[in-house]
């Protein structure tokens, strides 16, 4: 697991999360999807199925994670605060709703939805807010579940480049780490919390994976002059790494749900 930010140190962090408008399509190209495991887990670990589910899906970005919980057969709704990233959402997924919007303070009636989703976005909200906010948009009986796709840093090229960007990027440079701090207010609000871990893999071209790196919030905030070195400098190891441009880019998939009272 990569080592993050200390939860009380997220301050500075958060002021990245404005920097992912500017690299949408970046983004919805390079970014990985989440594998059918990952909900069919959530499913097991909340005890009730997607398929029909009213779910709003907090932080959703280009719309990755809400197209496969709309293709389990969930009624989603994403809520998007980045006009650059609803801007995207709406290019690619026309026929699905976005509202804009955040999680400190949710657009939605009490008790209108079922599950309150988080992919990669719990990180970027306060909360003191966000879980007071999802408890009372919930029915009994529903869940918020917050999940990470983190790179796998027991695979030695992953750990490489880490340090390599750590050492670069101090002070910019995260990793999701620490997710059992960053998931503990879960607990703190009197849900009952359910954890799991799933590894998987994407074999994917260079180009895929380098636009997954410009995505990332620590060098979509970086000046051009200072990014487009350090990018050419990663595409030159991942290409020495794998030679064919067919990269094996592993995961840890860090899934929290956390259910309310019936
Ligand atoms: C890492 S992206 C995740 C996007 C998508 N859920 C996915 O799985 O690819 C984080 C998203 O959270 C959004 N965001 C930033 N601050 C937020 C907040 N306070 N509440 C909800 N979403 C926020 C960002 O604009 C961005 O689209």
């Amino acid at each position: 697991m990569t080592d993050g930010p200390r939860f009380s140190e997220l301050r500075n962090f958060r002021e990245l999360a404005g920097s992912f408008g500017s690299v949408a399509a970046e983004y919805d190209r390079g970014r990985p999807g989440y594998p059918e495991e990952l909900f069919d887990e959530l499913e097991r670990l909340w005890g009730r199925g997607l398929k029909g589910a009213r779910v709003l899906d907090v932080g959703a970005g280009t719309g990755i994670a809400t197209r496969l919980l709309a293709a389990r057969g969930a009624d989603v709704v994403a809520v998007e605060p980045s006009a650059g990233m609803a801007a995207q959402f709406q290019a690619v997924s026309p026929q699905l709703p976005v509202v804009r919007g955040g999680g400190d303070e949710l657009p939605f009636h009490d008790h209108s939805a079922d599950l309150v989703t988080y992919a990669q976005a719990f990180h970027w909200t306060h909360p003191d807010r966000s879980v007071p906010e999802a408890v009372r948009v919930l029915r009994p009986g529903g869940a918020l579940a917050a999940w990470w796709n983190v790179f796998d840093e027991t695979v030695p090229w992953v750990r490489a480049r880490d340090e390599r960007l750590a050492a670069e990027l101090s002070g910019r440079y995260h990793g999701y780490g620490r997710i059992a701090e960053l998931t503990a207010p879960f607990a703190a609000a009197g849900l009952t919390v359910h954890r799991a871990v799933l590894r998987w893999q994407r074999r994917v071209p260079l180009d895929q994976v380098v636009d997954n790196l410009t995505s990332r919030s620590f060098f979509a905030s970086l000046t051009p002059e200072r990014r487009e070195p350090l990018l050419a400098a990663e595409r030159a190891a991942l290409l020495a790494e794998f030679p064919d441009g067919l990269v094996v880019e592993p995961y840890v998939l860090d899934l929290t749900v956390a259910v309310t009272r019936s």
